[in-house]
């Protein structure tokens, strides 16, 4: 693999141990993706933030990099925490989950992460140009990038993504080439997509029948605020189904139009038959939005979409938004029309552990749907409210 002079030094150790480390790690990951060179970025997103998923091993590995002063070279967000982190939640859990969880955000932002960050829409934070090479690990993000942006990050795991922020670069491979970026199957959807949690199933399905880029045709029948909560939720569906990490839809996505002319194979469409079944009545009066992070204006947007509907028996809603939106925040918890609203910024449901914590959780987001029962230990239904 081809290596520039600078880094040749750093992987000899010339610039400390940490750059060495990271510089190490990553020729042997793009070796193996049999990468001819690496690429700089200009923003990496680094995951395993959750101290349920990296536990003791992941927060020693923070711990020893820190140490050895790793630092990031490049503007750096990071994943939201588990709920462990919040006061209101502490309580729930051992004092020594909660330390652990606070030392995993304090060593990342000692790092040099942009410590307003910890949500998986850093798009928000910081949006990146058309064509920027990015090193992001969260795969909610890491699709929105690549379809809507026309980004150019590969799906990254959550130790690659921290040694890319440190040494600047990642491999150059996957979808930061042309050659990767074409598509894979043309989808036709035969019916408005008039709801968020129609969207999420929507996605839920793509993601179960694409090879990796589908280009979509589809009719979005919702506005403003609503309609990129919309896109975004499908978007992380089918990355939650799937291992795609880019889908290009028409009338959305800059690379739509120039790749529809080389579309392989028959056009696929999906009626609203196939995917209803996705969608179940209820399970739950608590409901969860923020599946990707919503900010709290997308949020009131929510709110006020489910007084509309009445919001059918919901009693109580957790919405997980980004670390930043404390500062907007007065409170986080407020009672609208009778439903009381809890803000959570910085986290997320998914990554903690919240059986004995919570109950079952509704929710319109088709990656909460998917992975609460298998993660967080508690069950969860897809309702089409909003
Ligand atoms: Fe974000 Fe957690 Fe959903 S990281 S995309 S809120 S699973």
């Amino acid at each position: 693999m081809y290596l520039t002079r600078w880094e040749e030094k750093a992987l000899s150790g010339e610039f400390g141990e940490a750059l060495r480390i990271s510089m190490e790690v990553l020729v042997k990951v793009c070796r193996s993706l049999k990468a001819e060179r690496l690429v700089e970025i200009s923003h990496a997103h680094v995951s395993g933030v959750s101290y349920f998923n990296i536990g003791d091993e992941g927060l020693e590995l923070l711990e020893d990099l820190a140490t050895k002063g790793a630092r990031v070279s490049v503007y750096t967000t990071a994943n939201p925490a588990s709920v462990a982190l919040l006061d209101i939640f502490s309580t729930r859990y051992s004092s020594s989950i909660v330390d652990k969880q606070r030392r995993v955000v304090e060593l990342l932002i000692k790092m040099g992460v942009e410590s307003k960050s910890f949500t998986c829409a850093p798009y928000k934070l910081r949006y990146p140009s058309y064509g920027e090479h990015l090193a992001w690990a969260e795969s909610s993000a890491v699709i929105y990038a690549n379809s809507v942006v026309g980004a150019r990050t590969n799906r990254e795991g959550g130790v690659v993504a921290l040694m890319a922020a440190i040494a600047g670069r990642t491999c150059y491979c996957g979808l930061h080439l042309d050659e990767n970026r074409r598509l894979t199957e043309y989808i036709e959807v035969e019916f408005p997509v008039d709801s968020i949690a129609l969207a999420s199933a929507l996605g839920l399905y793509i993601g179960r029948i694409t090879r990796g880029v589908p280009y979509i045709k589809l009719g979005i029948k919702l506005s403003g605020r609503a309609r990129d909560i919309a896109i975004r939720s499908m978007l992380a569906s089918i990355a939650t189904t799937s291992s795609s990490a880019m889908a290009l839809i028409e009338g959305v996505s800059p690379e739509a139009k120039k790749s529809l002319s080389d579309v392989p194979g028959e056009k696929i469409s999906i009626e609203l038959r196939d995917i209803r079944r996705l969608i179940e009545d209820t399970c739950s009066n608590t409901l969860y939005i923020g599946c990707p992070h919503i900010d709290v204006d997308e949020a009131k947007e929510i709110l006020n979409i489910l007084s509309k509907t009445g919001g059918t028996g919901i009693e109580k809603i957790y919405t997980t938004i980004p670390y930043y939106e404390f500062e907007y925040l007065t409170r986080l918890s407020e009672n609208v029309g009778g439903v009381e609203v809890v803000y959570l910024p910085g986290v997320c449901l998914v990554v903690s552990d919240l059986s004995g914590v919570m109950g079952r959780l509704a929710t319109i987001h088709g990656k909460a749907r998917h992975y609460i029962p298998r993660l967080a230990g508690v069950e969860s239904c897809l309702i089409g409210i909003a």
